[in-house]
């Protein structure tokens, strides 16, 4: 395996980082991209200038020694793109989340163990250093434990109708909060155990969203880790156009408060003394690829798995779930 062969299925804007990232990392060389919007691949291959393009993925996971596969698709074609790259021999970083359902997501992640590939999930959060950070912080003791990690936000309707659709994107709640369950179990170290939550959907009708089926898009909820600790996670990406709301990101400890912004995280101890880790903006896309790259050549763990797409897809739907139910929804070990 001297030369790392990938194919990109997708060339949106996550395909198109992907693709870009490949071709700086040593030892990849991307032989394809595919997108049934020809001129979406075509444009990348001519940028990059790569040997070939196809409207049609399974074109490009016919040539031959293929190595790493990156799926960047809207959501809906995960599972089917997926398992077709791991049929062809490919290594898999899909982008997240891992699927719509989990029953897709099972699938997936045994094809991976059966045919003897690596899958992992674009859960590229765990390579920022914010979140390395709180993770390191966290871990020392300096907050104090449980600790309470938050995060606030609203958001305009998204401009891709796919994300909003139920059975395109699976709306914000998959689409979304995927991200902080998962860098809450690297934060706080543990699994999660229970979800409570209440949501609306304010995009019902809405003229940006021509023939979506949109999902819950504004939400508040609590996911109890078993650590004790709580991500507490409100958002809305249904806001009408040009509104959006203060966002807040901070961790609360019983020792002190973390407080984070783009590239700094703050620590404020007892009498209001701080102490700036700074400088902390990463490429977290290009680390998250190089790492998948390394993992496949050493034959290493991937950051993260299958298992993890699972877990944060199922506190997506317990989320759900505990929306239209009223009550709090128990997790099951994945
Ligand atoms: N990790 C992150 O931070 C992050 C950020 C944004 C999006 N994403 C995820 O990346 C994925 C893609 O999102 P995006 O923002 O690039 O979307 P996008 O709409 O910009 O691009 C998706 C592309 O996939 C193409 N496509 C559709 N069906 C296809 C198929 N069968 N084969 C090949 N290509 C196909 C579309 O034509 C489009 O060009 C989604 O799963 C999304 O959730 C991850």
């Amino acid at each position: 395996m001297d030369t790392l062969r990938a194919v990109v299925i997708g060339a949106g804007n996550l395909g198109t980082v992907h693709a870009r990232n490949w071709a700086q990392i040593r030892g990849v060389e991307v032989v394809a991209v595919a997108d049934p919007i020809a001129l979406r691949a075509e444009g990348l291959a001519k940028e990059l200038g790569l040997p070939n393009f196809f409207a049609d993925y399974r074109e490009a996971l016919a040539l031959p020694d293929l190595h790493l596969a990156s799926v960047a698709t809207p959501t809906c074609f995960h599972h089917e793109c997926t398992l077709a790259a791991l049929d062809a021999g490919c290594h898999v970083l899909c982008e997240k989340p891992l699927a719509l359902t989990l029953a897709e997501g099972r699938e997936m992640r045994k094809r991976a163990e059966t045919a003897g590939r690596k899958l992992a999930v674009g859960f590229c959060k765990r390579f920022m250093g914010q979140v390395e950070t709180v993770a390191n912080l966290v871990h020392s003791g300096r907050l104090g434990r449980p600790v309470m990690y938050r995060h606030v936000s609203g958001w305009e309707i998204r401009p891709k109708p796919w994300i909003m659709d139920g059975h395109m994107g699976g709306g914000p709640l998959i689409d979304i909060a995927c991200h902080y369950v998962d860098q809450c179990r690297v934060i706080f170290g543990a699994e999660p155990l229970r979800v409570k939550a209440a949501g609306m959907l304010f995009s019902r009708g809405a003229p940006e969203l021509p023939g979506a089926d949109p999902q819950l898009d504004t939400f508040t909820l609590t996911v109890e880790y078993q650590s004790g600790d709580v991500l507490a996670l409100s958002m809305s990406w249904g806001l009408p156009l040009g509104v959006g709301s203060d966002s807040l990101e901070d961790c609360l400890g019983p020792r002190g408060l973390l407080k984070i912004t783009a590239d700094t995280v703050t620590l404020l101890t007892r009498g209001g003394t701080a102490e700036v880790f700074g400088n902390l903006g990463t490429d977290m896309y290009l680390r998250q690829q190089q790492a998948f790259a390394d993992a496949v050549r050493g034959d290493l763990p991937v950051a993260a798995d299958a298992r993890d797409g699972l877990i944060a897809l199922q506190v997506s739907l317990a989320a759900i779930e505990s929306i239209e139910t009223g009550e709090a929804v128990a997790l099951e070990a994945m």
